[in-house]
């Protein structure tokens, strides 16, 4: 996840260079955090099948971290040649230019600590598991890490334009909370749900959120919650229809935005196009 964080951050930023990028340091991984890693790996494994997109399920399975906390500079070379993008790592959050800057340049960053056991269902920062399992394959998808840069550079334009809160709805909606239609019936591409035991079966299946088709300032009027499951997930058919439909400058998108009022995350409008389970 990206953004911003009301407490204090807690990785350590001492290290970091200019551009907050750190080394790895994968040989301090303790015994019991590689155990931690296997232990998360496994759960979400078993549930993958039934609730993932196959882009996310077939990048995983070609590139098996199972075994342990994997070493960036193992999956840099794979990345590269896939899709020319590398992953970089971080203490953790980032400030948003920095974190743009990033991914506009097609490096994806990863924090490099792992969570306490205690946090195993449930954590509040992103972690290692969470931007390494979460992200990282569908990095090896051209369309969909096309459109990461482009969000990156969007990042950038918005920043200027003071229009960063509604670019982070279209982040959190899309890369992190994303649904899409697949012909083995809906899935997930998101990786705050790709990356938690308790909302790929929610997200699917429960009867409880709205599921409402993609529609650009629809997404980008809409609130959200970090604190819970989600209460609405946006669906799109496949990620050119996000490519192209983020395609277009978007200034004056922000302009109409400014014009219409923000909506709380559970709202339905008559206009919504509502994708049933
Ligand atoms: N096209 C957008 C702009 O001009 C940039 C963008 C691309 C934003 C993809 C989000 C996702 O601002
Ligand atoms: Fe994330």
């Amino acid at each position: 996840m990206a953004g911003q964080t009301d407490h204090a951050l807690r990785g350590n930023y001492e290290h970091i260079r200019t551009d907050y990028t750190v080394d790895q340091d994968w040989a301090a991984y303790s015994a019991d955090e590689h155990n931690l890693w296997k232990r998360l790996y496994a759960r979400q494994s078993t549930l993958l099948p039934r609730y993932a997109c196959d882009e996310f399920l077939d990048s995983l399975a070609t590139l098996n971290f199972s075994a342990g906390i994997p070493k960036f500079a193992e999956i840099n070379p794979k990345l590269k040649a896939a899709t020319n993008w590398q992953i970089v790592a971080v203490p953790g959050l980032l400030p948003d230019d920095i974190f743009f800057d990033h991914l506009a340049h097609r490096r994806f960053p990863v924090t490099v600590w792992l969570r306490n056991p205690a946090e195993f269902d449930y954590i509040v920062e992103p972690d290692i598991f969470h931007d390494f399992f979460g992200h990282v394959p569908l990095l090896f998808d051209k369309t969909f890490a096309d459109y990461l840069e482009a969000y990156g550079k969007g990042g950038v334009k918005a920043k200027g334009l003071d229009a960063l809160n509604y670019l982070a709805r279209l982040y959190w909606y899309t890369v992190e909370f994303g649904l899409i239609e697949t012909s083995k019936g809906l899935r997930t591409y998101g990786a705050g749900i790709l990356s938690s035991g308790g909302e790929l079966p929610y997200c699917i299946e429960s009867t409880k959120p709205n599921r409402i088709r993609f529609d650009l300032l629809r997404v980008m009027q809409s609130k959200y919650k970090i604190d819970t499951f989600q209460e609405t997930y946006f669906v799109i058919k496949n990620f050119k229809e996000l490519f192209d439909a983020t395609a277009p400058d978007f200034t004056p998108y922000y302009a109409e935005l400014r014009n219409r009022p923000e909506l709380s995350a559970n709202t339905i409008l008559p206009i919504d196009s509502l994708v049933v389970v």
